[in-house]
């Protein structure tokens, strides 16, 4: 038995917010958001659009690409920290609106390590259950929706967005995911988290006027600890599958922030021109970003048969992961 990744698929919302428009809403500059973080443009949703709206396109497409129909999906998991309601989770509303009646449905809470959690946890599924031949994976964040457009410390940073994986058993005994490495410290939950809105603090007119229900983080305390934990988890997720970073086709990095890609791509020994990235144009989209990057690298062929892949992210929680995939 192998399980696969057979397909992806991405979808952006239309509406583009640049730096020259967010010089108009707080006090920042394009020459500081592009040297601090690498990022020009972002793309954010309509007032009417939510998660689930944005999953089912990058659905449609990885479908698409599988040449599967949605009944053959044996289970949705979608990686967000920007449901559509508490509950239902928004797998089911997914579920619903592809017509894919035949998947069980969850939801992951793993900030921007979300993806890198679900894929694992897709994998060990699909091991353990006899019937589940086709599971469909996704990234996907309205970020627009939890951001303070007051706040220039984050309001620069995030973007919105949805990437789709699907994941296939097969017979030929090869899996796509060779290694991976998944961790967390909860000790450092207060620097990177929403304060409100949840059972520790409800949503009430206090919560609201006092602002508790946006992204609050502290960044300097944030780029140390995820330079840290992409190298340390990379470099075990790599000893694991036994390549070293001259076998890496391509890091895929979580898309936060130009120079954290960067430091860690350095101390990975691993060139730039090898590390794939897109955080100019999306900014960072949390769970969203490291499928926006796979889905453009295979729509893009840049990815052969055999090549080894290296994600890696890190997020609220604190989290962290790497995988090791062969193409
Ligand atoms: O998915 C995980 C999410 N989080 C992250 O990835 C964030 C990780 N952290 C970072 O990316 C960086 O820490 C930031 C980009 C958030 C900030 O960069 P920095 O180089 O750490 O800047 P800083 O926080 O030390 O701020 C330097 C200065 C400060 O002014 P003073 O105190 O030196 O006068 C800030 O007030 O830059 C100021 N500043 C800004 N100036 C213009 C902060 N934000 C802005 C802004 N425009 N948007």
């Amino acid at each position: 038995m192998g399980i696969k990744i057979i397909a992806t698929g991405r979808y952006v919302p239309e509406r583009v917010l640049t730096n020259a428009d967010l010089e108009k809403m707080v006090e920042t500059s394009d020459e500081w958001i592009r040297t601090r973080t690498g990022i020009e443009t972002r793309h954010i949703a309509d007032a009417s659009q939510a998660t689930s709206d944005m999953c089912r396109e990058a659905a449609k497409k990885a479908l698409e690409m599988a040449g599967i129909a949605p009944s053959e999906l044996g289970a949705i998991v979608v990686a967000t920290i920007t449901p559509d309601h508490s509950f239902p989770n928004t797998a089911c509303l997914l579920q619903e609106e592809i017509g894919a009646k035949n998947a069980f449905c969850f939801d992951l809470s793993a900030a921007c390590s979300g993806l890198i959690y679900s894929l694992v946890t897709a994998q060990a599924l699909m091991k353990m259950t006899p019937n589940l031949k086709y599971v469909l994976v996704l990234g996907a964040e309205k970020l627009s929706g939890i951001v303070d457009w007051e706040d220039r410390n984050t309001c620069v940073l995030f973007g919105d967005g949805a990437a789709a994986v699907i994941l296939e058993k097969t017979d030929d005994g090869n899996d796509s995911i060779k290694a991976y490495n998944l961790g967390a410290d909860g000790a450092c939950k207060d620097i990177l988290f929403m304060p409100a809105g949840g059972s520790r603090m409800p949503a009430s007119l206090e919560s609201v006027q006092n602002r508790k229900h946006f992204i609050n983080m502290t960044g300097k305390e944030v780029f140390k600890f995820a330079v840290n934990a992409m190298v340390s988890s990379s470099q075990q997720a790599m000893t694991d599958a036994g390549v070293a970073p001259d076998d890496i086709k391509f890091l895929v990095p979580h898309q936060a922030n130009y120079r954290i890609l960067k430091a860690v791509a350095q101390r990975l020994d691993i060139p730039e021109e090898r590390v794939y990235m897109n955080l100019n144009r999306y900014g960072n989209t949390s769970a969203a970003s490291i499928g926006l990057c796979l889905d453009e690298m295979v729509r893009n062929n840049l990815l052969q048969k055999g090549d080894k892949v290296l994600l890696t992210a890190f997020g609220g929680g604190l989290t962290w992961g790497s995988i090791v995939l062969e193409w």
